[in-house]
């Protein structure tokens, strides 16, 4: 049985212990639906202020929706398009204000404000984004990025760890 523990302390302290709480809930799994959804649960219920977190991975052409929490959302996004398309695309973290003034912004959920996704590639190889939304603009600080970068990271060294001998 899981316990949630709330987080404590400066933001930093706060990431430091959900990397801790991360980990141990892929340890020693690497199933990226089974991570991907913990991860997701954890995640959103562990941080104020979310109306949506999960995971989109790629099928080899565009990403298509995979575990989260929050409303029903977009199944597939075109590497081309939205905040998802643009981590993917550029291998670099959105860290998006203000989501209506990002051109070419997927709205799935018409309450988001602002919005930060992650791109996971394993090596050189692109699995999907993990992509946290809220529906206070500005939500997220660089405390915020570096943190869920860290659970991104955490997130693909467990689904590319080599199998036990
Ligand atoms: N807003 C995203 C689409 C996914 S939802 O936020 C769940 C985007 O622009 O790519």
């Amino acid at each position: 049985m899981f316990s949630p523990t709330g987080l404590s302390g400066p933001k930093p302290e706060q990431y430091g212990q959900l990397l801790a709480q991360a980990r141990a809930l892929v340890e020693g799994e690497r199933d990226r639906v089974a991570n991907a959804a913990n991860l997701s649960a954890l995640v959103y219920h562990a941080l104020p202020q979310l109306n949506w977190v999960g995971f989109y991975f790629f099928d080899g052409t565009e990403l298509v929706v995979g575990p989260f929490q929050g409303l029903p959302a977009c199944v597939r996004i075109p590497l081309s398009r939205g905040v998802c398309g643009a981590a993917a695309r550029t291998r670099t973290t959105q860290r998006v204000a203000d989501v209506n003034a990002f051109a070419g912004h997927i709205a799935c959920d018409s309450a988001s404000r602002s919005e930060l996704v992650v791109p996971l590639y394993d090596d050189d190889e692109l699995i999907g984004v993990f992509d946290l939304d809220s529906p206070i603009p500005d939500r997220f600080d660089a405390d915020d990025q570096a943190g869920l970068e860290a659970v991104a990271a955490c997130f693909v060294d467990a689904c590319a760890a080599a199998t036990p001998a």
